[in-house]
């Protein structure tokens, strides 16, 4: 059985630019309803004893859609809620990375925005490592898709479904992205994610 992993920050400290509001509803309606219904649907299947990290690899590998696609927005929403945070200093280790890989970090997080914005319809956005190359990257992901499946390693993620961001910011998806990479980064978490 999924657990559902709770907030790591109370709901309402992030108030300046996702209100408590916005997780009564994306995490009590949107990411619950997720976890209860990946927990149905492998009931008595061969998912039922697995973590959920090998429920979404499994699940893909055998193009089993209904539990990939519940199951990955799962784990995408366990790592965007770890994602994002309080105001912080990246860690020099990651700085030293994004120098290298983007220029800057402001380049970096324009090309990160820009991303998201160029998202045609309900995806993520993801900072990845290449596992072989260690090259760090900007990825879009539709739906319910994961980079796990795509030999990365992810490192931040940002939910650009329509759900994530109406409640505060209705549909400007531009305003949300430019707020939340400006002001709630959890860099501290993107550094301790490196390959
Ligand atoms: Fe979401």
């Amino acid at each position: 059985m999924i657990i559902a992993k709770p907030l790591p920050y109370n709901r309402d400290e992030l108030e300046h630019n996702l209100s408590a509001a916005h997780f009564d509803y994306h995490y009590d309606k949107h990411y619950l309803g997720y976890v209860n219904k990946l927990n149905a649907l492998v009931k008595g299947t061969i998912y039922c004893d697995m973590s959920l990290t090998d429920i979404v690899v499994n699940s893909y590998r055998e193009n089993d859609h209904l539990v990939y696609n519940n199951a990955s927005q799962v784990w995408n929403h366990d790592f965007y809620w770890q994602s994002i945070g309080k105001t912080q200093v990246c860690p020099d280790e990651l700085v030293t990375l994004l120098n290298r890989d983007f220029g800057n970090i402001s380049n970096f997080a324009q090309k990160f925005i820009q991303a998201g914005v160029t998202l045609f319809g309900s995806g993520w956005i993801w900072l990845v490592q290449d596992q072989e190359s260690k090259k760090l990257s900007i990825l879009q992901t539709k739906n319910a898709d994961n980079p796990l499946v795509l030999g990365k390693i992810p490192l931040l993620t940002l939910d650009v479904w329509e759900h994530a961001y109406y409640i505060d910011y209705k549909n400007d998806r531009l305003h949300y992205l430019n707020q939340l990479v400006t002001d709630n980064l959890n860099w501290l978490f993107a550094t301790n994610n490196l390959g």
